[in-house]
């Protein structure tokens, strides 16, 4: 049985290589799937795809003529696939709903510690023999308040370790959690979490609803000089307004694992390429802004869970039986 993998980098194939049965027959591409590749698809049972492939209408009329039978997503979200389409020519799609929430929660961790006690510039200070301390001053974690927006499984496994540092927990979320408020976290409305918080952390997921969360007239409100970290979704910054509040300090630092135009850029090297987006250069250009490039699941846990998962649920597929609700979109 063949499996077609696009969007393919060296992690993949070494993770699938290692864990699939031997009678799966895996090839894998390093493009995206779109249009221009689709056509190279023969006798495949599945393809397997990442966050920026494209599974237009177009794309899933050519797979499901070439008689695939599954798109199997390497990921949870799936707004690039046309769930629709793929009902109408008959494919079934699933996904990998969770993967280690605690790769991710202890990324945005990371994030806020290397912002605020700027362990990135001391390491290369050292290096060069510079040993001063200059421009390096941060603020303790402990005793300060840190605004959660969405307290699912990654905004939990945050909370956790924040608590630890010693930290006042205020958190947002339409649902809280039961276990959360138990163990004393409070939920306050929105504006009110914004305004009150030293640090802020986006674990919510992107919809129409909350599309650029953090604007002008949120970033108003908020204490002069707060850190936000973005571990989520691009798409809940509007970046040129925190760009705005960055100039006049209202926003005190910014770490960003997602970006909004992140598409053109992540999970490529472009060292040798001249970059047409200009408002990621002006952001990186700040010396309080910290980005990564959308690595916040990379850990070999997650990569272990998402193989395992996206295996199962294609072998599941295969004998005719139906994978676990939360995995199947189609
Ligand atoms: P989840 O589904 O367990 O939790 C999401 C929570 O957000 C839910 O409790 C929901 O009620 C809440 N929520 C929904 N709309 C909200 C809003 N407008 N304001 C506040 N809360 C809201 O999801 P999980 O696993 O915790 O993931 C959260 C997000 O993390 C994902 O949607 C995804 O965007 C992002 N993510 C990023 C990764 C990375 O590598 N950077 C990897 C995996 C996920």
């Amino acid at each position: 049985m063949k499996i077609y993998f696009f969007s393919a980098k060296p992690y993949d194939r070494q993770f699938f290589d290692q864990q699939s049965p031997p009678d799966l027959e895996m090839v894998y591409f390093e493009t995206h799937l779109g249009p221009h590749i689709v056509n190279v698809i023969e006798d495949a049972f599945a393809v397997c795809v990442f966050v920026n492939d494209k599974l237009t209408a177009e794309v899933i009329e050519i797979l499901a003529a070439k008689g695939v039978k599954v798109i199997a997503l390497r990921c949870a979200g799936f707004n690039n696939v046309d769930l629709e389409a793929a009902r109408k020519f008959g494919i079934r799609v699933c996904r990998v709903p969770a993967y280690s929430p605690e790769a991710v929660a202890e990324h945005a961790v990371a994030l806020l510690l290397t912002l605020n006690r700027k362990t990135h510039k001391a390491y290369n200070r050292v290096r060069e023999q510079n040993f001063a301390l200059n421009g390096l001053l941060g603020f303790n974690l402990h005793g300060k308040t840190i605004g959660v927006v969405g307290t699912g499984k990654i905004g939990q496994a945050f909370c956790q370790i924040m608590r630890g540092f010693g930290c006042k927990i205020l958190a947002y979320d339409p649902y809280p959690h039961p276990e959360l408020l138990q163990q004393g976290i409070q939920y306050q409305s929105l504006p009110q979490v914004l305004a009150a918080a030293d640090v802020i952390s986006l674990h919510c997921p992107l919809t129409p609803e909350n599309h650029y969360l953090i604007n002008h007239e949120s970033l108003k409100i908020m204490k002069k000089g707060v850190f936000i970290i973005n571990t989520s979704r691009g798409g809940l910054i509007c970046t040129a307004d925190i760009i705005a509040a960055l100039k006049t300090q209202q926003v005190g630092g910014l770490a960003i694992d997602v970006y909004e135009q992140e598409e053109k850029l992540f999970f490529r090297d472009l060292s040798a390429s001249i970059i047409e987006d200009d408002t990621i250069q002006r952001l990186m250009s700040f010396p309080n802004v910290l980005v990564t490039a959308h690595q916040a699941f990379f850990t070999q846990e997650a990569l272990t869970q998402i193989t395992q998962v996206t295996l199962q649920s294609i072998s599941l597929f295969a004998k005719g039986e139906t994978p676990d609700q939360a995995v199947i979109l189609v």
